[in-house]
């Protein structure tokens, strides 16, 4: 009877997790807190939602929807797409490798909410997170080239605490082509993203 409770619950959790996931399936570290990613009048309603590159040309804002108080520190926000063939060429040819599209330091509660619309019409309060920073790596909207076929590229947003003071430059974060969030993460002290989200473009 035990085994087979606890067999349940272990089921049960799973399932939690998998409909919780911000990030994209097999991609680690995996994050179930969600990140509200807004761009102009839309936002990225469900992970992995499909968006046009028109859409998402500018840097959007960020916040969460569960609580204006539960990220009191300062923040660093990356946006890396997980998706850009290794051979220009010939795509289906080559693996996958990343781009870092977007690391920005400097983020806080602005103490300011914005409202977005839910699929059902209702109306969600987001609490916003601003810097003033626009860098290390200043945001670029996704172009992903043509392929056939089509391959959608994920584009994954973290988000992770820091210090107050952290700073990295542009030359510490090397290249955005290939970027390794491991290797990143770990260079600069960081622990597990705090917040993820993700989407979707295809050329
Ligand atoms: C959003 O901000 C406005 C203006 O500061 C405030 O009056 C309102 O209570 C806030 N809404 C929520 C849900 O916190
Ligand atoms: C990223 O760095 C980690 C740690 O150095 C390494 O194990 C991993 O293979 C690297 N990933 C890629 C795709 O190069």
């Amino acid at each position: 009877m035990f085994k087979l409770l606890t067999s349940a619950a272990a089921i049960l959790l799973t399932v939690a997790g998998l409909a919780s996931a911000q990030t994209p399936p097999g991609f680690s570290p995996e994050v179930t807190a969600r990140l509200e990613i807004i761009f102009g009048t839309k936002s990225v309603m469900t992970p992995g939602q499909s968006m046009t590159k028109a859409e998402t040309a500018k840097q959007p804002t960020v916040g969460i929807s569960d609580s204006p108080t539960s990220l009191s520190g300062t923040y660093l926000w990356m946006m890396i797409d997980q998706d850009v063939p290794a051979n220009f060429q010939n795509p289906s040819a080559g693996g996958r490798r990343t781009n870092l599209h977007a690391m920005i330091s400097g983020f806080k509660m602005s103490g300011a909410n914005t409202t977005i619309t839910m699929s059902d019409g209702t109306p969600m309060a987001v609490y916003t997170l601003t810097s003033t920073a626009t860098g290390p790596v200043a945001y670029v909207g996704p172009v992903p080239p043509a392929e056939t076929p089509a391959h959608p590229h994920r584009y994954v947003n973290l988000l992770y605490e820091t210090p107050k003071d952290f700073a990295v430059t542009k030359a510490q974060v090397g290249q955005t082509l290939g970027f390794n969030l491991t290797q990143f993460v770990a260079a600069n002290g960081l622990g597990l993203p705090v917040r993820g989200n993700w989407f979707n473009v295809t050329a």
